[in-house]
């Protein structure tokens, strides 16, 4: 019989959990478009997930070998494009592309192909951004505008045999914005009960559940 819940930490009962290795550790996290320039002045569309924000600032998680981490981190701009669940067969549809040519090695052998016009191959419209020189992405509901402050390798502990390292960007919003349909009229506020984010979440793709509730610091 349980006794305390020391015993129950310990794996019995109703918390039983079990060490498993999942190839990711993709949680959960929202689905978003960079789009950067390429040397020639086209635009590159990079599918991520690996984001977070505070304050002012978005850190992005990307491969080294990711023409979209290329080009942001030459040109110091990039747009952060948030899709909405209905999007997610566009962003499927760019998801095994890269816009580097030739493709490197270990994309190819997972079946990556070179796309210079991803907007095409999307069906995604660019929109001028106002501060930034690479595109917006018209049908994101929600867009940041942003500059590259930093970038850091990882840490020591990276295994070198790994095929791709990656890089942490830091950058800088300097403009946001948000269709008209989801900010609540006359204020600066997202109307949450008609925004949802697209999820990643262990490379399944989901929208978001009703709202549960908020928190004390919420305004809305
Ligand atoms: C939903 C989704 C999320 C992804 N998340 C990331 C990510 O966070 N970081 C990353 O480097 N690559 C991520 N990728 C893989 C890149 O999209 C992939 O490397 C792509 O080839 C990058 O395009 P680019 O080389 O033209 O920049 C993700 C792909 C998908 C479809």
């Amino acid at each position: 019989m349980l006794t305390n819940k020391t015993e129950l930490a310990a794996g019995e009962g109703d918390h039983e959990h079990i060490e498993i290795k999942p190839s990711v550790l993709y949680v959960g996290t929202p689905v978003a478009l960079i789009t950067s320039l390429n040397p020639d002045g086209t635009t590159n569309i990079s599918p991520m997930s690996s984001v977070w924000s505070l304050f002012d600032r978005v850190v992005l998680g990307l491969t080294s070998t990711s023409k979209g981490r290329e080009n942001l981190m030459r040109e110091r701009q990039l747009v952060l494009n948030f899709p909405s669940p209905d999007l997610w067969p566009k962003i499927e549809a760019i998801a095994p592309t890269t816009g580097r040519d030739p493709v490197p090695p270990h994309k190819e052998k997972n079946g990556y192909r070179f796309e210079a016009d991803k907007f095409d191959v999307a069906g995604l419209t660019p929109q001028a951004a106002d501060l930034v020189r690479p595109p917006r992405i018209a049908e994101c509901p929600i867009q940041f505008e942003a500059e590259v402050v930093a970038a850091h390798s990882p840490g020591a502990e990276w295994p070198l045999e790994r095929p791709e390292a990656f890089w942490i960007v830091e950058a800088k919003v300097v403009r946001v914005h948000a269709h008209r349909d989801i900010v609540i009229a006359g204020t600066n506020h997202i109307d949450t009960s008609r925004w949802s984010p697209l999820l990643y979440v262990f490379r399944h793709y989901f929208g978001t559940g009703p709202d549960l509730g908020r928190t004390f610091k919420a305004e809305r």
